[in-house]
């Protein structure tokens, strides 16, 4: 027996203090103009470092919006999958600080992904297949980030890309008379693109020294130009994939969610599948990448402003360092 999937409530949450284009001008050389231009940012959020905006929680406060959009309780929850690169700690993971935030007593099964931009996508694909064989009924699928504790605010190349943010879905056993589904879904990896995108200084082969503070090489690094060729390629194929999948045409498709990373990636991406641009749901202006949190966020705005009704047949499409990549086909 296979049971339908149904992402039953959804919530988002974003630090208070926005960093402007013009506010990052008076940090780097850089301006307004290039940045919009370049990646269609104007502002990013910023966690408070004192506390109450570190991805646990930011987690939290998505999630109680999540649970009371899906009419569920804490300990409804079977499962957190909890997307991110930027955890609270090392030990314990970001799931358990979460399930502890949230009151959760009946010790559910927590477990951080580290899939990087694609982090929320693959959480949402491994829960409904666990949903649709019946092991689990209602998971919390989290992607939330605080980058701005990884990025190098010196480096003129990354630190005007990316943001802190949550956002959160609650998928479960579709108990209710509608066709809320889980379509088909996609994941891969590329391994061989690993150094695109990589932050190779404080894991275990390469300790953070005091060397590594002084030259600064402890944080995120990318080579913007080879991620940008290999994004919009991947995007594309990953659309096509789970439509053949799903026996659908992207005339099918009602919304295109794909990763907020720069939005000449996602009208390049449109254009190469030829989807209405009108279709696709874009943010970045607002929030710039923020990671495992660009699809859910992007999603959840679209749903509370009323574009995204329930019924309508929703693709998420993300990639990200590893490189990792993922689609969901579904209907909301
Ligand atoms: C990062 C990115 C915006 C850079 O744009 P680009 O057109 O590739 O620009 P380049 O890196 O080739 O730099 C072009 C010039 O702008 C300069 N420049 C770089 N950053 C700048 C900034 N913030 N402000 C002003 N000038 C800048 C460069 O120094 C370079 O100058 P030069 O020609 O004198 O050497 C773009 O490559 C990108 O978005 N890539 C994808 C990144 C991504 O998606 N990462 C996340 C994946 S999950």
């Amino acid at each position: 027996m296979e049971y339908k999937v149904k992402i039953k409530g959804t919530g988002m949450f974003v630090p208070e203090k926005i960093l402007t284009n013009t506010d990052l001008s008076k940090m780097v050389e850089t301006n307004d103009e290039w940045i919009f231009d370049r990646t269609g940012i104007r502002e990013r959020r910023i966690s408070n470092t004192e506390g109450g905006e570190f991805p646990s929680d930011m987690a939290y406060n998505a999630t109680l919006d999540a649970l009371k959009d899906a009419n569920l309780e804490p300990n409804d929850i079977d499962m957190i999958l909890f997307g991110s690169v930027t955890p609270d700690y090392k030990l314990p993971n970001t799931a358990v600080v979460l399930q502890q935030k949230l009151g959760i007593t009946n010790h559910c099964a927590s477990l951080d992904i580290a899939a990087a931009c694609s982090g929320f996508v693959y959480g949402i694909n491994m829960a409904q297949a666990m949903i649709k064989t019946g092991m689990m009924k209602n998971i919390l699928v989290v992607g939330s980030e605080m980058l701005s504790r990884e990025v190098n605010w010196e480096d003129r190349g990354t630190c005007i890309l990316f943001g802190d943010g949550c956002g959160v879905s609650i998928i479960g056993r579709n108990e209710d008379a509608d066709e809320s589904d889980i379509l088909s879904v996609h994941l891969g990896a590329d391994g061989t693109g690993s150094e695109f995108f990589d932050q190779p200084i404080g894991g275990a082969i390469h300790p953070i020294t005091t060397d590594h503070l002084e030259n600064r090489t402890h944080f995120m690094q990318m080579k913007g130009r080879e991620m940008f060729k290999v994004a919009t390629r991947t995007l594309a194929q990953n659309a096509r994939t789970v439509l053949e999948k799903a026996n659908l045409k992207l005339e099918d498709v009602d919304w295109l969610v794909p990763h907020q990373a720069n939005i000449r990636i996602i009208e390049t991406t449109g254009k190469l599948l030829g989807i209405d641009p009108e279709k696709v749901i874009i943010n970045i202006d607002k929030y710039a990448n923020t990671s495992a949190a660009t699809v859910p966020m992007a999603f959840h705005e679209a749903i509370k402003d009323g574009r995204i009704k329930r019924g309508d047949i929703v693709l998420f499409d993300a990639f990200g360092a590893g490189l990792t990549t993922g689609a969901t086909l579904l209907r909301y």
